[in-house]
């Protein structure tokens, strides 16, 4: 059973324990969230000039579509103003600025009646992002930037989690992905070819979940939830922000969701910069996460 709480007062170690036991948390809109908002508004109104974003894509060639997203989502990814944003909304939520680490918020988006839904505007098939090396404790923040519908969000798979799929995450190692794979995911317009960890195996799609925020609203969940782009046939390009986060102690104490079946190696660790400076997360952190030794340091 997956269980949604809609705008719980929990302090922040109280709600990590409750997204790493499987619940969702589900947050209005608040003065931080529709900031950042707002920042990615404004380059979104940007890159579609006289165009209303959600509705281009009926009148635009494909190539040219992902064209402008491929110039938007690398800007709002790298725009200083969202990285300050982010800290604005963690500090918000009254997380720890010391301890808790993020990764740069990507902008999404989901277009209906398949329009385009591979490399740069990619319909993800259920996955756990924990098959993709994400940390345990890892969790996903998720933002509408306009209003959305329960045809264009986002779905959870909740008998799966507790339950394993057979999936292709054995193949996956992060650093291998990085290097060969992500860079070119804006020329994947028709198809995409790249391996990515998908179930090997039938999955049965419900009983689903699908939460529909305000715009602006937060949903926080589990990197291990197994979740899905949901078919979009609601007429209008889904826009979305989300980021993740995890906690410093509880990466060191492995304080997290329960793995069930993902086999991947590596880990993304390294990409989360600590929300009070941006620093990225030490080194020795992440090589004993992984269960390596940090280097001996010479004297
Ligand atoms: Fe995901």
């Amino acid at each position: 059973m997956t269980t949604v709480y809609s705008n719980p007062q929990m302090d922040d170690e109280t709600r990590r324990t409750e997204l790493y036991r499987g619940r969702v948390l589900v947050f209005p809109a608040s003065p931080a969230s529709r900031a950042l908002i707002e920042h990615a508004g404004v380059l979104v109104a940007e890159a579609f000039g006289d165009l209303d974003p959600e509705l281009a894509q009926f009148v635009m060639p494909v190539e040219e579509f992902a064209g402008v997203l491929a110039d938007l989502k690398p800007k709002f990814i790298h725009h200083p103003t969202s990285k300050s944003l982010i800290r604005d909304l963690l500090a918000e939520f009254d997380c720890d600025l010391d301890k808790t680490y993020f990764d740069v918020p990507r902008m999404r988006t989901s277009t209906s009646n398949d329009y385009l839904s591979t490399g740069i505007s990619y319909a993800f098939h259920p996955h756990r992002d924990t098959w993709y090396s994400a940390p345990f404790c890892q969790l996903n923040w998720w933002i509408p930037i306009f209003p959305v519908l329960p045809q264009n969000v986002m779905a959870f798979h909740p008998r799966y989690w507790d339950n394993p799929v057979r999936n292709g995450s054995r193949r996956y190692n992060y650093y291998e992905w990085n290097r060969t794979s992500r860079a070119t995911a804006a020329q994947h317009i028709k198809t995409d070819t790249r391996d990515q960890p998908k179930p090997e195996e039938p999955i049965e799609l419900e009983p689903q979940v699908r939460v529909v925020p305000e715009a602006g609203g937060v949903m926080l969940f589990s990197g291990n939830q197994l979740h899905s782009t949901v078919p979009n046939d609601s007429g209008r390009t889904r826009f979305s922000i989300d980021f993740r986060t995890v906690h410093l102690d509880d990466v060191v104490s492995r304080t997290e969701a329960p793995n069930v079946d993902s086999e991947c190696t590596g880990t993304s660790l390294r990409d989360f910069l600590r929300a009070r400076d941006f620093e990225r997360i030490a080194e020795d952190v992440a090589l004993t996460y992984e269960g390596k030794q940090p280097a001996p340091a010479f004297t």
